[in-house]
């Protein structure tokens, strides 16, 4: 454990921390570029550079280890000197785009420019070296090559992360550009991590791309729901709008997200989102499908069954229980197994649903059938009738079709409803209200409400609540945790 003194401080750090590191531990924050805590140290930006007692020169923190008796020195004028000087050097090249970029308001050069030069630069804008602007590469990437500032994060991510090694730097010195190698495309699964760690503007989001200007963004936290994984995550919005999604980095689970999970916000807005009740092919408003809905469960009396879904929160799993309760049904079932792990050794889950373990929570607490009870029962014509949410639904689309029995589903788009459903109720988003999951690890993912849901789209709990109204029955749900009373 070797003892350094840093700005005056003595800090006793781990064998092998770098000053960069014990500096961050301490509270004191060193400027960096190249540098990211999830991929291998490169040392070329210089951004990082400090003084340390004895050393001829100043050295870049973020590749030097501390050693017994290290002075260091993270803010002297000699270390604010070079500061300066690596950002005017830096900046000689940079076009002149930040009206027009997408990364103004959270780029490294616009920052540190501020807190660390605010030099006039010494060269004429006819000086500038030109390079390639606006290439997408991808199907979710723009880059444009004049404002890379040749850090080599996008390299070392697509190497070391996805290992799919798409990226090179091309050429030598003042030539070199950030390049696809021959015979590549970048469109691994995680190819939108790059428009997050490049530090300027030069790799930018195809999706986000001047959709908002990123000072406007309020920040929600969220998970996305994406597969079994359950990735911290934040839903950035505006004005009753979510723009993006963006990792929230955690030990446990992830630094990155995944390109799909990422998009699983567009359903929000997405031309098929459901507003109003669909009963068969046709629209209708909210309260005549419950009322027929209802009719059709009244019908079914005892042969009526309800399934619960890994897509949904815990607490609308409980509600879907009360539900079944309300109807006196036997035949109801909260078992989902899927087989789980991370199947790309990075991310993506095996299964590809957010809350098999919240199901079995409430299959725990609230009894029920297994799975293959429930599609014997549904094969043998025990179960005429099914109230499920949609993509729970799709699991038993083969038996539901050879039963003939009818189902009411619940959905927040089109695209999910098993074609033959009979009545198909709208409900909110897990960006519209709160909810929890529990990922394959068995760790507790709350949601929070990012935006309002449309006019006249309800929480699925409240849903359920009026549905059972109409079978002349009541859950007494005044909430999505009311459902939750009574279970450990
Ligand atoms: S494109 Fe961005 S991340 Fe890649 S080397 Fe240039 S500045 Fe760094
Ligand atoms: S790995 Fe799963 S939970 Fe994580 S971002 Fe991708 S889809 Fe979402
Ligand atoms: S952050 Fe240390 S050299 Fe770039």
């Amino acid at each position: 454990m070797p003892k350094i003194t840093l700005d005056g401080k003595t800090l006793e750090v781990p064998a092998g921390t770098t000053v960069l590191e014990a500096a961050q531990a301490a509270g004191v924050y060193i400027p960096r570029y190249c540098y990211h805590p999830a991929l291998s140290v490169s040392g070329n930006c210089r951004m990082c550079l400090v003084e340390v007692e004895k050393s001829p020169k100043l050295l870049t923190a973020c590749s030097t280890q501390c050693a017994e008796g290290m002075v260091v020195s993270t803010a002297s004028d000699k270390v604010k000197a070079a500061r300066r000087d690596v950002l005017e050097f830096l900046l000689i090249n940079h076009p002149l785009d930040c009206p027009i970029c997408d990364q103004a308001g959270e780029c490294g050069l616009q920052d540190y420019y501020m807190e660390y030069s605010r030099a006039q630069s010494r060269f004429s804008q006819e000086d500038k070296v030109l390079r390639q602007k606006r290439r997408a590469l991808g199907p979710h990437l723009m880059l444009d090559n004049e404002r890379c500032i040749l850090c080599t994060r996008c390299v070392r991510f697509c190497s070391e992360v996805t290992k799919t090694a798409e990226l090179e730097v091309m050429e030598r010195a003042d030539h070199s550009f950030i390049d696809l190698k021959a015979g590549k495309s970048l469109d691994n699964d995680y190819s939108l991590n790059i428009a997050d760690l490049c530090p300027v503007g030069a790799w930018t989001s195809r999706d986000f791309r001047f959709k908002a200007r990123v000072w406007f963004l309020k920040k929600a936290p969220t998970v996305c729901l994406g597969c079994a994984t359950g990735c911290l995550a934040e839903a950035h919005h505006n004005e009753g709008e979510v723009f993006r999604l963006m990792p929230r980095p955690n030990a446990e689970t992830n630094t990155w997200l995944c390109d799909r999970g990422r998009m699983t916000y567009k359903a929000l807005r997405a031309g098929d989102r459901l507003t109003k009740g669909f009963i068969k092919n046709g629209l209708i408003d909210l309260e005549p499908a419950l009322r027929e809905a209802a009719t059709r469960i009244d019908e079914a009396k005892g042969a009526a069954a309800v399934l619960g879904s890994p897509w949904l929160s815990v607490e609308d799993n409980a509600a879907l229980a009360l539900l079944a309760a309300a109807m006196k049904t036997e035949h109801f079932c909260f078992d989902f197994k899927f087989e789980t792990g991370i199947k790309d050794g990075i991310l993506i889950n095996k299964d590809p649903s957010p809350n098999a373990a919240g199901a079995a929570l409430v299959k725990a607490g609230k009894g029920g059938l297994g799975m293959e009870e429930f599609r014997a029962r549904l094969n043998s014509g025990a179960i005429k009738l099914v109230v499920a949410e949609a993509r729970a639904a799709a699991l038993l689309k083969e038996e539901l079709k050879a039963s003939g029995a009818r189902l009411i589903a619940f959905a927040t788009n089109r695209a999910d409803i098993p074609a033959g459903a009979y009545a198909t109720l709208p409900y909110a988003s897990y960006f519209e209200v709160p909810g929890t999951f529990i990922n394959y690890q068995g760790l507790k993912r709350a949601v929070e409400p990012a935006v309002a849901a449309p006019e006249g789209v309800k929480p699925l709990w409240e849903v359920l609540n009026k549905l059972a109204a109409y079978s002349g029955a009541s859950l007494r749900l005044d909430s999505a945790a009311d459902a939750m009373k009574g279970m450990a």
